[in-house]
């Protein structure tokens, strides 16, 4: 279990370093992430490089027995850089470059930027690719943080490179396209543009494909500079670290790029319901890889600098959080960043080492989490405990945001409010793409697969047919891989199987919008009552069993959710999106027939469990001390449980069979302790 930071030593003087990792070997620090902003200093002209600090530093760590995540410090170009190759710099839509003097500013696609990261990767990596304290290689920072989309000139020119590999012919675009609408067909590649600031809305199609560049563009330099550090003689595991579920970037397909995934994550402490946030990444991070531990690369001590209001984390959630992610397949635990800075844009940013020093409750909370981490036992990395996946898909998220839809989705937050409402049945879940191998699971959420390919809703269809439960939810299967509907208008690939035909997607007016129109579709059946909201489809059940009805307004009467049997399963349709309770309800009726079960019975609403091979481990996020009647093994060497007391943010690390039933798998990065 590896325990850190980001380490920014280059902001500090020499004489601070030592008393850093003494600091360091006190608080249990296992590992730092070194160098990630530190192109300037390793290389402050396009001729110089100085290494003699950072020999120094890693020099340090490693006699301090510290382990090092080198990064490549590619994310934040110098200023000598853009001034020299100013085509490096991104654009926003108007091609109005953005600027040096913040960080990520460079176009991905841009020749230049690549030319100036390879050679400084070079230079980093074949010094240090056999450097005894060097354990992980961190390439660049946050793919896509603060660069949505690039649309500069180099992102021009690379995009046309892009569609005349995918398409081979201009034609073909034309036809993905369907540019015969409003005279967009192209007679060329050269006439191709990023969809840049228009009168109007632009080409779906080139929309879509543009995302899709773009997740390409950040995938091609991380390849490139994992590339490199391994032509170097580089052994170690190479990862970059994401966030989450984050639109610009298709970590699904990047996942398998990395040897090990990291993740950075930041819930407002203000959100009661944050935790959830925590959850989700989780589950996300251990379903993107299966059957490898991850790292947890970056959480706050305390307060960030970037809301709006920056809270305080309170007592104990610092470690709450932390062990959220042990719980679902970290095996390391970092933070941004080891010591507060005195200067820049994050100074009031919190760190493991704050500006208030040592007699601090941050400092007491780092020490005692460092020691629990250092406690824990070899774990499994995921032995595949959950019986359910919840489908999400990049792609799909790409593709119902474009405009012009009956109405705006925010695609993440409709599959949140699914996630959320599996994790408050406290029952385990995988994230996984619709393509996924889908025998090991009983119950599949499928929310709003609008862009639904052939091979997905195989899938689906066979999950159901192998005894598998299913439930789509509205707007999906419209279309196809282009933003198009395929002959036979939408519906066309699962009308089969849920036996249910979709005439119309009845948009709702917004919740709590002042004008005209019907926001609430209330819905009721036998055991069925809740309030639908956003869309309220006009559908028929064909060949299908009615649930539950809309009851009033303009789909009064009309089937609201259904359920088709199929094989040895059975798929169900939700027609609208369902308030918080509704989608318990829907849930009740997927995990009834699926036999799915909680991770652990009769927990309070704000405790949550999850299992890790043997640890089931028990957090509550609630305000008030709760009593779980479990029984198992201190996973801390606390000996035997027989109940727990959890107070606010207090959790238990129970072994609950053997741990030597279970192969502990091999560490994610060596040196682990
Ligand atoms: C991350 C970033 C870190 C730091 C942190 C602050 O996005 O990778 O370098 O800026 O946010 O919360």
């Amino acid at each position: 279990m590896h325990y850190g930071a980001d380490y920014n030593p280059e902001q500090w003087p020499d004489e601070v370093w030592p008393e850093d990792v003494a600091r360091m070997r006190e608080a249990g620090v296992t590992m730092v992430s070194l160098g990630i902003f530190a192109w300037a200093r390793i290389q402050p002209s396009e001729h110089e490089f100085d290494f003699d600090w950072l020999d120094r530093v890693i020099g340090l760590l490693h006699e301090g027995g510290i382990a090092v995540d080198l990064a490549t410090a590619t994310a934040s170009p110098p200023p000598w850089a853009t001034v020299a190759y100013p085509e490096m710099l991104a654009a926003d839509e108007h091609g109005s470059p953005y600027w040096h003097g913040s960080r990520q500013h460079y176009a991905p696609s841009s020749p230049a930027y690549r030319s100036l990261a390879a050679a400084l990767v070079r230079r980093i990596a074949e010094r240090y690719a056999g450097h005894p304290a060097v354990v992980l290689w961190h390439v660049n920072n946050e793919y896509g943080c603060h660069l949505d989309v690039d649309y500069s000139d180099a992102a021009r020119d690379a995009f046309r490179t892009w569609l005349t590999n995918r398409y081979g012919s201009v034609d073909a675009v034309n036809a993905a396209w369907g540019t015969m609408f409003w005279s967009q067909r192209y007679g060329s590649f050269a006439e191709i543009f990023p969809p840049r600031h228009a009168p109007y809305s632009h080409n779906p199609g080139q929309l879509l494909d543009y995302r899709r560049f773009t997740s390409d563009m950040f995938l091609e330099c991380y390849r490139m500079e994992r590339d490199i550090i391994r032509a170097a003689g580089a052994v170690q595991p190479i990862t970059t670290n994401f966030m989450g579920a984050f639109k610009p970037a298709d970590y699904a397909r990047w996942a398998a790029e990395l040897d090990v995934l990291s993740d950075d994550l930041y819930p407002d402490p203000n959100d009661p319901e944050g935790f959830r946030e925590g959850a989700f990444h989780g589950d996300l991070m251990r379903s993107l890889k299966p059957g490898t531990p991850w790292l947890l690369m970056e959480q706050a001590t305390n307060a960030v600098n970037w809301r709006p209001t920056n809270a305080p984390k309170a007592p104990g959630q610092l470690a709450a959080q932390s062990m959220q992610a042990v719980a679902r397949g970290a095996d390391g635990i970092l933070f941004f960043q080891w010591r507060q800075s005195r200067a820049g844009a994050e100074k009031f940013h919190s760190a493991m080492l704050p500006h208030a020093g040592t007699e601090t409750r941050t400092w007491r909370e780092v020490m005692s989490l460092g020691g629990d981490l250092g406690r824990l036992p070899d774990l499994p990395a995921d032995d595949g405990a959950a019986r359910v996946a919840l489908l999400f898909d990049w792609e799909n998220w790409w593709a119902i945001e474009n405009p012009d839809h009956p109405t705006s989705l925010d695609y993440l937050s409709l599959v949140r409010g699914w996630y959320d409402a599996v994790h408050r049945l406290h029952v385990q879940v995988d994230i996984l793409p619709p393509t996924a191998d889908l025998a090991h699971y009983t119950a599949v959420v499928a929310p709003h697969l609008y862009l639904l390919t052939e091979p997905a809703a195989a899938n689906l269809v066979d999950f159901v047919e192998q005894g598998g439960h299913l439930l789509v939810t509205a707007f999906s299967d419209v279309v196809d891989e282009y933003d198009r509907f395929r002959a036979g208008g939408f519906g066309t690939q699962l009308r089969d199987l849920l036996g249910v035909v979709i005439e119309d997607f009845g948009a709702l007016a917004d919740t709590g919008s002042a004008g005209p129109g019907e926001q609430r579709a209330p819905v009721a059946g036998p055991g069925v009552a809740f309030v639908g909201s956003i869309l309220a489809e006009e559908a028929h059940a064909v060949d299908a069993r009615v649930l539950a009805r809309f009851e009033g307004g303009r789909q009064d009467g009309r089937p609201a959710l259904t359920v088709r049997s199929h094989g040895a399963g059975s798929a169900y349709y939700l027609a609208t999106v369902p308030d918080d309770d509704g989608a318990r309800q829907v849930l009740d009726h997927l995990f009834t027939a699926a036999g799915v079960e909680p991770v652990y019975p009769g927990l309070p609403p704000l405790v949550e469990a999850i299992r890790r091979g043997p640890l089931l481990t028990l957090i509550n996020h609630g305000r008030e001390p709760v009593h779980i009647d479990v029984q198992g093994e201190d996973a801390l060497g606390g000996g035997e449980v027989r109940g727990v007391v959890l107070r606010p943010f207090g959790y238990a690390l129970v072994l609950i069979s053997s741990l030597e039933a279970t192969e502990p798998c091999p560490p994610a990065v060596p040196g682990s302790r």
